[in-house]
């Protein structure tokens, strides 16, 4: 897989990093995948999405098809607008852009998946709060605390960005410092997302099965196979959006320990 040596002598690798332009195109198609598988299996096999509660018999209804807002909606805002906006400053979409016009893009994909993240939530807690006869209570579970967790940190990096890349009095020492925690939270944020996401359509899954009452062959359906699939999906979104983020290899700094190291660790002359 070595391409050759860099200048130093250490091995490149024709898959990066950085990577090669088909692997930001294969990064872009698993972020259309994960969309896409999520919102084929709201509509075919979840029952679809809508506004309005379905009436049932005895003053009961079904909320399912508010809720599953709530999936579609998300599914845009991580693996799609997120991802890009993550993207937007080394590989954006159209590469003639400038650093300020990056900056816009990130910020405007960004307010994109902000959007959808709450709009996602109303969904969320509008299909518990219309449930009758009884609503269904709100924020109960492990993944609705990780959500809120998720959705905070989203918002403080938003403010974070937008205080001191868009408002133009913040003087430039300030503008650099901020730039690795802002980098940092940013990708931890995304992945935060991410891992929610399977925490979610776990639990989803988890409802259906139970609603349903699947067992034995019956938990290969596309019910069930599709949502592991998604969760695959995420992993490989992941992996391929911050393989963006990873320097080229660069010669090791002397700052360890040359006592707790291997013998051909120090016979090394790069170690
Ligand atoms: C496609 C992925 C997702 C699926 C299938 C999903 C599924 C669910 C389900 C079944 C519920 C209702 C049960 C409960 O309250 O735990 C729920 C609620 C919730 N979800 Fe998700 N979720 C997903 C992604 C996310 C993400 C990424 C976030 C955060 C950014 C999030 C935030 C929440 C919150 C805050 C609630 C609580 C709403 C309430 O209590 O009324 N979800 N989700
Ligand atoms: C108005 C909103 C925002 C603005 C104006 C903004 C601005 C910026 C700027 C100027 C940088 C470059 C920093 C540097 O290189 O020193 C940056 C990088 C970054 N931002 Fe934001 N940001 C915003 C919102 C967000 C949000 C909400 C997140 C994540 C939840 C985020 C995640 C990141 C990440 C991961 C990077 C690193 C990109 C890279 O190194 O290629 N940003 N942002």
């Amino acid at each position: 897989m070595a391409l050759g040596d860099d200048s130093s002598g250490r091995a490149v690798y024709w898959i990066g990093p950085p990577p090669p332009a088909v692997l930001t195109w294969i990064t872009r198609l698993l972020e259309l995948a994960t969309f896409l598988l999520t919102a084929i299996w709201v509509v075919y096999y979840l029952g679809g999405v809508g506004l309005h509660p379905k009436q049932m018999m005895l003053g009961a209804n079904d909320t399912g098809r508010i809720f599953n807002w709530h999936p579609v909606l998300i599914a845009l805002a991580f693996p799609v607008f997120m991802a890009e906006a993550v993207l937007a400053y080394r590989v954006p979409l159209v590469t003639s852009l400038d650093r300020p016009q990056r900056k816009i893009v990130h910020a405007a994909l960004h307010s994109a998946s902000l959007l959808c993240i709450v709009l996602a939530l109303i969904a969320a807690f509008q299909s518990h709060n219309l449930k009758r006869p009884t609503p269904t209570p709100n924020l109960y579970s492990p993944h609705s605390y990780l959500g809120l967790a998720v959705t905070i940190l989203a918002f403080l990096q938003f403010f974070l960005g937008f205080g001191a890349y868009l408002y133009p009095t913040v003087a430039k020492r300030h503008r650099e410092a901020l730039g690795p925690l802002h980098t940092y939270l940013g990708k931890a944020t995304f992945v935060a997302g991410l891992a929610n996401m399977a925490v979610g359509i776990q639990e989803k899954t988890a409802f259906v099965v139970q609603g349903k009452g699947l067992s034995g062959a019956a938990l290969y359906k596309p019910v069930v196979s599709i949502p592991a699939t998604i969760e695959l999906l995420l992993l490989l979104t992941g992996i391929a959006v911050l393989f963006h983020h990873q320097p080229p290899a660069a010669a090791r700094r002397h700052t360890v320990d040359t006592d707790n190291l291997l013998a051909d660790v120090i016979d090394d002359p790069a170690a």
